[in-house]
């Protein structure tokens, strides 16, 4: 269906949609039109400025919960009390753990330690050692909107190139982030993700990805941590997305526990790293809304 330029606009602003979003929705058919390769965002994935004020805010909570649990990251913690921690502290600033009961999974925040890709599940035997290199990932609903994040830590002593991994796997994200930009695909990211992985001998975890993220936990567009320059989805303004690549010491290849239903290990047993960023795509940049 072809809207009239005096129609309203699809964005609900009331305005007539050549006075709003004709010019951007040009834009993007004129870049899709010339390069085939890359893909027209949904109307879903922009989002309206009552809908980003909303995300940023439910981002901001949610990195306070990250520094909240931060400061008890440490040998000899339990990961079943670093979930309390999560949830009595998101509790207090009114919003909802959004892992808790999403899809049947049990606690409030993923856990995962070592050769656990995501999604590791918090319990009171599993504690805290040195050596360990672990991920913890955030997500929180505030006034119906979600922010997602995570960090990883290195408890005591960490061999050299466990350490090289964390390291690099942040890099990675935060050159990701810089050439997350509004009006260029998806795919130049992705790149660079993985040129960084290679360079240093590691492989990237291509099975899972970032996610749009807001008005709901997990969004389209499916975000690929691997990629080819010039393809992909459309980055434009009023998207809010997540960028979380995953890297491993070994191969890619990974499972998920059958028992627990949710545990992600390497295939190989290698170490495997992970930092996650919430990103809205503004007119000129983007935002990092919870980190
Ligand atoms: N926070 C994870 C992500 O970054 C998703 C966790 S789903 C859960 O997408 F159910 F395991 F919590
Ligand atoms: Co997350
Ligand atoms: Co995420």
């Amino acid at each position: 269906m072809k809207i009239g330029s005096n129609d309203a606009c699809w964005c609900g602003s009331q305005k007539k949609y050549k006075k709003c979003h004709m010019a951007f929705d040009d834009r993007i058919k004129t870049i899709c039109m010339a390069n085939h390769k890359i893909i027209s965002p949904d109307i879903e994935m922009i989002k309206t400025k009552e809908q980003l004020d909303g995300i940023r805010k439910a981002g901001e909570i949610n990195t306070i919960i990250l520094d909240t649990v931060e400061a008890h990251v440490k040998e000899g913690v339990s990961t079943g009390e670093l979930n309390r921690i999560v949830e009595e502290k998101t509790r207090e600033l009114g919003g909802i753990p959004a892992p808790l009961n999403y899809e049947g999974y049990p606690k409030s925040v993923c856990i995962s330690i070592n050769d656990v890709v995501c999604h590791g599940i918090p319990d009171e035997k599993t504690i805290l050692r040195s050596g360990d290199i672990v991920n913890v990932d955030c997500t929180t609903i505030y006034n119906g909107y979600y922010g997602d994040a995570s960090r990883m830590y290195m408890i005591g002593d960490v061999d050299p190139r466990a350490k090289e991994l964390v390291e690099v796997t942040k890099f990675a994200l935060e050159e990701a982030v810089r050439l997350a930009q509004p009006w260029t695909p998806m795919g130049d990211f992705a790149h660079r993700i993985f040129e960084i992985s290679v360079e240093h001998g590691f492989s990237v975890v291509q099975n899972i990805g970032g996610h749009g993220c807001g008005v709901d936990f997990h969004e389209d567009p499916w975000v690929a941590h691997i990629g080819v320059p010039g393809t992909g989805h459309l980055i434009v303004p009023g998207m809010s997305f997540t960028i979380e690549p995953m890297i491993n010491l070994g191969g890619p290849e990974n499972y998920t526990d059958e028992d627990d239903g949710w545990t992600v290990r390497t295939e190989d047993g290698s170490l495997s790293a992970q930092w996650e960023h919430h990103l809205i795509i503004t007119e000129n940049g983007n935002e990092i809304i919870s980190r």
